[in-house]
């Protein structure tokens, strides 16, 4: 492991900010938190814990697969929601824009399910994304090019449970 990125102490204090600019931000309507494992999976818990207005969490599962340092680009839908979308405010959840593959097709996918509203929540954004054609509208962090484990964020499948995140080059 080469250094911590993003320490304890900075991610819990902006997990709060993004608590709280997303209590204000939705007023009013049902709010659906939807985490896109695995990812997400230690981010949400702790972002639902700050939002301070009721709300339901459920999840989505899309892997590009593989254990290469890089996306291998092929998106796929493993696991639906099972709520009904229908008339909810949604905020996809997730740990980290790299390509913006996944939340393109996510946000394909679930703009045809008639929600109230649509937006995405991303802890880590490396702004490279040139395949995203939508806003992330809530950012963490803005993320450097490099390989970042730790706090969800995996390298084929070690490290997700570090509570830092941290660059392995
Ligand atoms: C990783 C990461 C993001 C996605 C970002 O997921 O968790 O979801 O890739 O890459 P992109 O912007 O290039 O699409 P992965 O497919 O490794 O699954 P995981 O969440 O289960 O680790």
């Amino acid at each position: 492991m080469s250094r911590i990125v993003f320490d304890e102490t900075a991610i819990a204090a902006r997990v709060r900010e993004l608590g709280d600019a997303i209590t204000a931000d939705y007023a009013d309507g049902p709010l659906l938190v939807l985490g896109l494992l695995k990812g997400s999976f230690i981010f949400v818990s702790d972002l639902v814990r700050q939002v301070k207005r009721p709300l339901q969490v459920d999840f989505v599962v899309a892997s590009s697969y593989g254990t290469a340092m890089s996306s291998s680009g092929d998106v796929q839908m493993v696991y639906d929601p099972e709520t009904d979308l229908a008339g909810k405010h949604i905020l996809l959840v997730e740990d980290i824009v790299d390509s913006g593959r996944t939340i393109s097709v996510l946000w394909d996918v679930l703009s045809k399910r008639a929600p109230r509203s649509l937006a995405i929540c991303a802890l880590l954004h490396k702004h490279m994304a040139e395949h995203l054609h939508h806003p992330v509208r809530y950012v963490g962090f803005d993320a450097p090019n490099e390989f970042l484990v730790g706090y969800g964020l995996d390298h084929a499948e070690d490290f997700r449970h570090l509570p830092y995140i941290a660059s392995l080059k």
